[in-house]
């Protein structure tokens, strides 16, 4: 039904779900009938297809130019969704969910035969979340299906924030745009398996490591968290092996005090290249200079990290020197998603 080309796409626009219920409706039974619906969560937008129709699962691949071999996460709207997609749900998870969903944790867990394997990339695990976004839990709810959708962003392009961000990657590729304003949160969410042996954290996010230690005693955090993973080593969370976030400027995080920053970039000043900094630096590094929050302040960076990567595109910016962003709960999340922009590279003045 949804194989025509080109698409036309509706961008519905819904201030609330009382008053957008007849859009979020539409927008359901567009999933429903193995259509591609981009909508907000409290992480980043997201591109959503019924997770029970490979071929609608096929179709968010196309959409998004994203390698194969990459899972999708499936979303659900209650509990009981939960228990047909897993083999087991052992009690760590259960005791997760019942602090943190919904909201912006993702587990992953033995696979059930009911999820088509397109959707695990073959893998015989699943990754599942409950999004806390009201819109989100509402268009799940009202499609009936379980809906897998990866961030909404043309692969290798940063993560959407805005409907804006899913026009400019999407227009023309999916169905239904629902646009709910920015995403309160910014960063994608965080990933932990329950699968292997003991917790394994695979991607940082809102849901801090100590918020999950203080469920489940000790998480490992998987190497390719912070670190570059070996070309040849094992990576548990295949998304982590592509060079992600990146705009098209070649991005190079820089750690010191702003004042060896700012004569480091009087030095390296030239066309096309610009410096990512704090608020309170504006005024002390020289132009042209953006900012993504206060210094302090991680959860407000990971609010505008896509959005500024993306300004930055649009600027022509070439390269860009980023002052590296503290380490700790949340800024754990916008460090990995900078250093994965940056390739990895890193300056230590
Ligand atoms: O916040 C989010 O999680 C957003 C919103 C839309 O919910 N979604 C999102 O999806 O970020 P995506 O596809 O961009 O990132 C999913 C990550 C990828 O790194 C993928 O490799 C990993 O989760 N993943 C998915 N299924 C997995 C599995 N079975 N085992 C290990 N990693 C998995
Ligand atoms: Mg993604």
């Amino acid at each position: 039904m949804y194989t025509e080309k080109p698409i036309q796409t509706k961008v519905l626009q819904i201030s609330d779900i009382t008053r957008g219920a007849a859009r979020i409706d539409l927008a359901a039974r567009v999933l429903r009938e193995g259509g591609l619906v981009a909508f907000p969560t409290e992480t980043v937008y997201g591109i959503g297809a019924n997770a029970m129709d490979p071929d609608a699962v096929a179709r968010i691949f196309q959409a998004k130019g994203r390698p194969q071999d990459n899972p999708l996460i499936v979303h659900i709207a209650e509990l009981e969704q939960l228990d047909p997609l897993v083999r087991e749900a052992p009690e760590p998870a259960r005791a997760l969910a019942r602090v943190y969903w919904p909201g912006p944790l993702t587990m992953v867990l033995p696979r059930s035969g009911i999820v088509p394997d397109i959707v695990s990339a073959g893998l015989d695990t699943v990754a599942v979340r409950m999004p806390s976004l009201p819109l989100a839990r509402e268009l799940i709810r009202r499609s009936g299906v379980p809906v897998a959708a990866p961030s909404a962003n043309r692969s290798g392009r940063p993560s959407p924030t805005t409907a804006g961000h899913c026009i400019a990657d999407l227009d023309g590729r999916v169905e239904v745009i629902l646009d709910g304003g920015p995403c309160p949160v910014g960063v994608e969410s965080t990933v932990i398996s329950l699968a292997g042996e003991g917790p394994r954290l695979l991607r940082p996010g809102a849901v801090t490591l100590a918020q999950l230690e203080q469920v489940l005693g000790k998480v490992w955090v998987d190497p390719a968290v912070l670190h570059h993973p070996e070309d040849d080593a094992k990576v548990s969370s295949p998304g982590m092996k592509y060079k992600h976030y990146a705009p098209k400027a070649q991005i190079v995080l820089v750690s010191g005090p702003v004042d060896e920053f700012a004569a480091f970039m009087d030095a390296h000043g030239s066309e096309g290249t610009y410096a990512l900094v704090f608020d309170e630096d504006l005024d002390k590094v020289p132009p042209p200079c953006l900012s993504y929050g206060p210094e302090r302040d991680s959860e407000a960076q990971a609010r505008a990290l896509f959005a500024v990567l993306r300004r930055l595109d649009d600027l022509g910016a070439t390269k860009v020197y980023a002052r590296t962003p503290a380490k700790s709960d949340v800024g754990m999340a916008v460090y990995n998603r900078l250093v994965r922009a940056a390739a990895f590279t890193e300056i230590v003045l």
